[in-house]
């Protein structure tokens, strides 16, 4: 494997808000690299600094080894897709397309193959005398894809590329991108908050917080093995049960009896991985399952399941999880969660 980008301990502030805080990422190859995180995590800065818009405090930028922190973005052959990407609404597809290039200077034989090969591969060449007006939103993304990738890029930056689209049409293009960029073979880094999004078209994903990168793995990695309270609870739909213990060397959670150094022990139950069964029914849980009792405190109803409110003996938080099975409000439940979907942490 061959690392293409590689950032070595990337730092910016703005004032007092560290956007990048000693940020360390690579993509192999023809990988896709989803960088997620919440609102103002410094996912968009990371982008912006590898693009070459951003002036680092300290750090480096290596592409295909060759260090590119002090040259000007279009000395670097990387093409940006951004949330609220435009076209140039006077020029037709063709010209949108072709634009890249002629600042590139390339000859008018170079720039008429190249277009005209983007335009094959997003299968838009039909479209290519119309103007931006002419066309929907989702020709429009293609055509901004087919901007962003007619350089043939080192790197493709994405940026919440998929945000200002409706739920249907997202999910279809969400595939669509993963396909695109497997042929394509450009490495890729691709900026989401969206935790499904990023799981489901990733080779890694590295997690963002306060400018920090706190996680990097697989989609398995972080989801199965999340290293700290923070992913746990934005990977997945999660549940976070808090028990405060001042004092005590063993708290017991459920059948759990759990060791504690610390104040709080929190407990992050995956949802989506969780049973909720009548309180009488009898189930044989196996060493290391988790077994809760509770209160039914709210019900809604979401198509094909009920998502309930359950309130828990002795715990502040309530949880949230969903379940075909229908129960009423203060019926009392027993909640199942196996060895492996629930994660213990202490701070
Ligand atoms: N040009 C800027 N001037 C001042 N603050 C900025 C600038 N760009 C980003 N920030 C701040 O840096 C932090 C990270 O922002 P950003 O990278 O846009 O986060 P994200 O894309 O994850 O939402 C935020 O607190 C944001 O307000
Ligand atoms: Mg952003």
């Amino acid at each position: 494997m061959m690392v293409v980008l590689q950032t070595q301990n990337l730092c910016k502030s703005y004032g007092q808000v560290k956007a990048l805080d000693d940020v360390n990422v690579y993509i192999e190859d023809a990988q896709l690299l989803a960088v997620i995180g919440p609102s103002g995590s410094g996912k968009t800065t990371l982008l912006r600094s590898i693009a070459g818009f951003v002036e680092l405090d300290s750090g480096k930028i290596l592409i295909k080894s060759k260090d590119v922190t002090n040259l000007p973005p279009e000395k670097r052959n990387v093409a940006m897709f951004f949330q609220n990407y435009a076209l140039w609404p006077h020029m037709t597809v063709f010209e949108n397309v072709a634009y890249g290039l002629k600042i590139r200077k390339y000859d008018k034989n170079t720039i008429r193959e190249r277009v005209e090969w983007a335009l094959d591969f997003l299968d838009i060449r039909s479209l290519a005398e119309r103007k931006p007006s002419q066309l929907s939103g989702g020709q429009q993304q293609r055509v901004a894809l087919a901007r962003a990738i007619v350089i043939q890029p080192d790197v493709l930056l994405l940026d919440e590329p998929l945000s200002n689209l409706d739920a249907k049409i997202r999910m279809r293009i969400r595939f669509e991108l993963k396909a695109l960029q497997k042929r394509l073979k450009i490495p890729t880094l691709y900026v989401t908050h969206d935790q499904e999004e990023a799981l489901s078209i990733a080779d890694k994903i590295a997690i963002m917080h306060n400018g920090k990168v706190l996680q990097v793995g697989t989609p398995e990695e972080v989801y199965k093995n999340p290293v700290d309270l923070f992913i746990a609870d934005f990977i997945g739909v999660n549940s976070v049960v808090k028990v405060k213990c001042a004092g005590e060397k063993l708290v017991e959670v459920g059948n759990l009896k759990l060791p504690v150094q610390k104040e709080t022990v929190y407990v992050v139950i995956r949802a989506e991985e969780t049973k909720v069964l009548p309180i009488q029914q009898r189930f044989d849980i196996a060493e290391g399952d988790l077994r809760l009792e509770g209160t039914i405190i709210g019900k809604l109803y979401l198509g094909s399941k009920y998502r309930y409110e359950i309130k828990i003996e002795g715990v502040d938080e309530v949880l949230f999880i969903n379940s075909e099975e229908v129960y009423n409000v203060n019926e009392q439940v027993q909640i199942i969660s196996r060895k492996g979907n629930f994660f213990i942490y202490e701070q």
